[in-house]
């Protein structure tokens, strides 16, 4: 009976230690659950802190957002931002993008040594992951891009390629009718040609101008249109804001195309613009852009703030503020200096300014600030200023 009473109590005792230290992993986990909650804004704890419904409280706490409003509301057309495949499942990121933006374009993930990596062999992983985000998120999707002229930004087995004018006729052709028919239906526009131009409008010496000579270009919009007639096709390139020869002659070039049957739907500013840029050449350069009747595309927009500064520098409250001024301008100058009909959007080149491509090996991303988001991905002046420019509100934004 003894030794009855005390198995009885053994196992009594087992149970009821058995049961604490369920109770006390349970409350501990609970615990470390609610200290993460109540972390600063980083990558893991985004979504509450950056959920639409906390917009005001964040805005108390140094974010520029504009109660009520985010960009793609604001905005008859689509607002982009250049994404990279790799940072789709970063929280911040991604909340970000798909609280504000309404398309996206890829950083590198279309161009042609990624999605061409070996000669006829096709990689589609990264694009068709940023196609396949888009879609889930009701956005649209911007091609960046089929050719660039730049050696460099071909893959190693096209650069070191030898053959008759014939051969790399066929290599253009194939890549760019299997890109375009891959993404049919699911990609609305495309960066044809890139920075095909010198500044005084000159081509731009590269593997398909030596061996096509300048009617690559004629070819690369030929084939594009044939492979998919209903996608529009751009001339994507930088510093036309400037209304030099390189804009001049795009404008022509767009003409004799059109002479020659085919079809430049639209011009795609780069826009990668600096604090100090004069407002009448970049009201002018998009007024001449609008007159020629093209679609008009800021693909690539940012402000750098960089220039006479250290190496590194950080982000003064004046200088977010001139910046935010800056977006304001050159978006007010889109808005009334292209027509509504041929306006196609307006894609800043990242993000948050730890996207940036100017911060690449930066390791506290402080070589520039360019961006609408900053490193932590609070909505800066900037941020501000471009929603402001789309709800027409004149004002200066104040410089204290
Ligand atoms: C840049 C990307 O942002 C970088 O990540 C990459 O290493 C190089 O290319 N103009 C263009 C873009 O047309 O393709 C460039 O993108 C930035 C300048």
């Amino acid at each position: 009976m003894r030794y009855k009473t005390s198995t009885f109590q053994k196992a009594h005792l087992k149970l009821t230690v058995l049961f604490f230290t369920i109770l006390i992993t349970n409350l501990l986990a609970c615990k470390s659950s609610m200290e993460e909650d109540l972390q600063p804004v980083d990558e893991q704890s985004s979504e509450t802190v950056l959920a639409a419904r906390d917009l005001d409280e964040t805005a108390e706490k140094g974010s520029y957002h504009l109660k009520g409003y985010t960009l793609k509301d604001v905005f008859d057309f689509p607002i982009g931002a250049a994404v990279v495949y790799e940072r789709l499942n970063q929280p911040l990121y991604a909340n970000t993008l798909k609280r504000e933006f309404s398309r996206v374009s890829s950083e590198s993930n279309f161009k042609f040594k990624y999605l061409q990596p070996e000669e006829g062999k096709y990689d589609w992983e990264k694009a068709d992951g940023i196609v396949d985000f888009a879609l889930k998120n009701n956005m649209k999707v911007h091609g960046h891009t089929l050719l660039w002229a730049n050696d460099g930004t071909y893959p190693a087995w096209l650069r070191n390629k030898e053959g008759s004018p014939e051969v790399f006729d066929k290599i253009m052709k194939d890549h760019i009718t299997t890109v375009l028919r891959h993404f049919k239906g699911k990609i609305q526009s495309w960066d044809v040609i890139n920075e095909s131009l010198t500044p005084d409008g000159k081509y731009v010496d590269n593997l398909f101008l030596r061996k096509l000579g300048p009617d690559y270009i004629y070819k690369a919009f030929k084939y594009a249109r044939e492979a998919d007639p209903s996608v529009k096709l751009f001339i994507n390139d930088f510093s036309l804001e400037y209304a030099g020869k390189k804009l001049k002659r795009y404008l022509a070039m767009s003409d004799e195309l059109a002479e020659r049957g085919v079809k430049i739907d639209g011009i795609a500013f780069q826009m990668h613009a600096v604090l100090r840029i004069a407002m009448p050449l970049v009201e002018k350069s998009l007024k001449m852009a609008g007159d020629k009747g093209l679609l008009v595309y800021l693909s690539e927009f940012d402000v750098a703030l960089r220039y006479n500064m250290p190496k590194v520098f950080p982000l003064t409250d004046l200088l977010s503020r001139q910046q935010g001024q800056k977006y304001k301008e050159i978006v007010k100058a889109y808005l009334d200096n292209v027509p509504k009909r041929q306006q196609w959007g307006i894609t800043t080149w990242g993000v948050g300014d730890k996207d940036s491509y100017f911060n690449k090996g930066y390791v506290n991303f402080n070589h520039d600030h360019p961006l609408l988001f900053g490193v932590d991905y609070k909505a800066k002046w900037a941020y501000r200023g471009f929603i402001e420019a789309g709800l027409g509100r004149q004002n200066k934004i104040t410089l204290d």
